[in-house]
């Protein structure tokens, strides 16, 4: 996709910079030396702006900072944008925006596609690496977090204009199917891929199951483990039978993970497989060309990549292994392959993985191997999105009473049932809720995650991520349901604005929240972290209660004022359904 697929789609330019640019034309003017100065200007309730570059460049000028502040406020000169400007503390400048550049702006933002913002990853290639399960292995807990992170970044990035690759890095290879498939044809009673028709997950459990009773034979037993090894060979060797059967493991565990996509609503098909079996053919190939450049070297027989800067506790390296002695690839081998096809073949120019932060050493090896390689180079970033731990209710990582994981799709139910309780309180008894349940459980699951800080841990607790009040998915679903609703009642009910006419102050602080969206979203796509999005939409909920309770809208003392404060529910409606979209969340009309 190109940039100029976009050219007449113009963003609206948000009045914190027109503010900017007034600043910086006012510092000029007070101290005509200065360079390119700075206008550190920011919202404020003591004000709508605080301009802050005064304090530093009095300072390097030897000037009294109050003074520059004062001389600052008064050379300010844009009459429409700014209704007074006045210098306070030791040089701040308080700035109060007119309300009539308030009101136009959201008329402006109402009008503008995708309201208002701008696509500054236009022309970017993006990879998002996430959720990456394990064949005949049940999602569990763990894939949560990856999977709803991992889907909330492609979809800012995408909002964003950029082109967007999803990759599945499903773990599908790898001696231990070996060691099932061995064990699977030692035991053809084992009935794994018909267990259940109408639900999926019900098989990848039962492959879940023997794939722990083949580890324990395995472990034992070693005339089993001498016949599972020699399978590992004749399923690399693309022995027939072993290759088919493992082909019916994947396709059996990939239909369990998409019902859980499904489930979830998460944008991942079968489109974005790109399991680790992808790379196999690519193997000899990345590894003979890390030999060839010095990179990867013998050790014990092993083939390993050594760093400089990675150590362990003892001292002694830490090498990046990319072939064991008995000749056999590991995960690092795969995940070489994997960024060299990423950046030569699908032309990323940023890969983020979105994986748990115990992986940290190995993205950072891999990484490391990559630069030095040359397929890492340049513009184009590696990024490892790593995330804390989902916790139970002991405040320890979340396991089932005897020990065991917790499967994911029994977490999803818990919450789906529970949002289900909460909101059958407000419906007559009988109504079929089921699709509300679902969507608000949800939400309240994956924003629960969301919006706690990516890095830290966090305690599932399916009670709190349910309640009405309070900063949950469901709190932000019903605030969008009350604007709707408003709207709704209004009908055909809407004028064009009145920017002449006043504004509250709950108005104002609204529609100046509603204004800074844009610079959100790019914030939190800089930064990978989607609470930052979810801390705004909260605050632009809290912001819509407050206008609410003090300004009327549908009763409102004037036409002209119900037509500004329609048109501000219209917007806050808008970015609040355009937000929790990017989270993954429904924004139902009515609960
Ligand atoms: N399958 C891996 C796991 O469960 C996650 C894969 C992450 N992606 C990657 N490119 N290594 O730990």
């Amino acid at each position: 996709m190109s940039k100029e697929a976009f050219v007449n789609v113009e963003p609206v330019t948000p009045l914190v910079e027109a503010v900017e640019t007034a600043v910086v034309d006012a510092l000029r003017r007070a101290l005509p030396e200065t360079g390119g100065p700075e206008p550190l200007v920011r919202r404020s309730d003591r004000a709508d702006y605080q301009a802050n570059g005064a304090l530093p460049l009095a300072k390097r000028h030897g000037r009294n900072p109050r003074e520059l502040g004062e001389a600052v406020a008064a050379a300010i000169d844009a009459p429409d944008l700014i209704a007074t400007a006045e210098a306070s503390g030791p040089g701040f400048v308080n700035i109060a925006i007119t309300s009539e550049a308030v009101w136009k702006q959201v008329a402006a933002r109402l009008d503008a596609d995708r309201l208002g913002v701008g696509l500054p990853l236009a022309g970017e290639r993006i990879v998002v690496d996430y959720s990456g399960p394990n064949v005949a292995k049940e999602m569990h807990v763990g894939h949560l977090r990856t999977t709803i992170i991992g889907d909330a970044l492609a979809r800012l990035a995408e909002a964003l204009g950029a082109t967007v690759i999803r990759q599945n890095h499903l773990g599908d290879w790898g001696t231990q199917f070996g060691m099932l498939i061995q064990y699977l044809s030692e035991h053809p009673e084992a009935e794994w891929h018909r267990a259940d028709e109408a639900d999926p997950t019900a098989n990848v459990a039962v492959l879940d199951r023997l794939y722990r009773e083949a580890r324990a034979v395995f472990d034992a037993d070693p005339a089993f483990k001498e016949r599972a090894r020699a399978r590992v060979v004749a399923l690399q060797g693309g022995d027939e039978d072993s290759r088919r059967v493992w082909g019916d493991l994947v396709d059996v565990s990939a239909a369990a993970f998409d019902a859980i996509y499904e489930r979830l609503g998460v944008g991942l098909t079968a489109a974005d497989l790109a399991g680790e079996s992808t790379y196999n053919h690519l193997l000899d190939g990345v590894v003979a060309e890390l030999v060839e450049a010095g990179i990867a070297v013998e050790s014990e027989g092993a083939l390993c990549v050594f760093f400089e800067d990675v150590t362990g506790p003892d001292g002694e390296p830490v090498p990046l292994l990319l072939r064991k002695a008995d000749g056999g690839y590991g995960y690092a081998a795969t995940d070489l392959a994997a960024i060299r096809h990423r950046i030569g073949d699908l032309k990323a120019d940023r890969i983020l993985y979105v994986v748990d932060a115990r992986q940290a050493l190995h993205f950072k090896q891999v990484f490391a191997t990559a630069r030095r390689a040359g397929w890492l180079s340049g513009d184009v970033e590696a990024v490892h999105v790593p995330f804390g731990t989902v916790l139970g209710p002991d405040g320890r990582p979340y396991k089932t009473r005897s020990g065991g994981t917790v499967r994911l799709m029994g977490l999803i139910d818990e919450a789906i049932a529970k949002a289900g309780a909460v909101i059958a309180e407000k419906h007559p008894a009988g109504e079929d809720l089921a699709e509300l349940a679902a969507a608000t459980g949800i939400g309240a699951v994956k924003y629960a995650d969301l919006s706690n800080n990516r890095i830290k841990d966090y305690v599932f607790d399916s009670d709190k991520m349910v309640a009405l009040t309070g900063d949950t998915g469901v709190y932000l679903q019903y605030a969008h349901t009350r604007l709707a609703s408003i709207l709704r009642k209004a009908g055909a009910m809407t004028a064009p604005m009145a920017p002449a006419a006043p504004m509250s102050r709950e108005e104002r602080a609204l529609a100046l929240h509603l204004d800074a969206y844009g610079a959100v979203l790019a914030e939190a796509m800089a930064e990978r972290e989607p609470h930052r999005l979810c801390g705004y939409l909260y605050a632009l909920a809290r912001a819509f209660t407050g206008f609410y309770e003090a300004n009327p809208v549908l009763k409102a003392e004037s036409d002209e004022a119900r037509d500004n404060r329609l048109a501000l529910v219209r917007l806050a409606r808008e970015t609040l359904a355009h937000g929790l979209g990017l989270l993954g969340i429904a924004a139902p009309d009515r609960m």
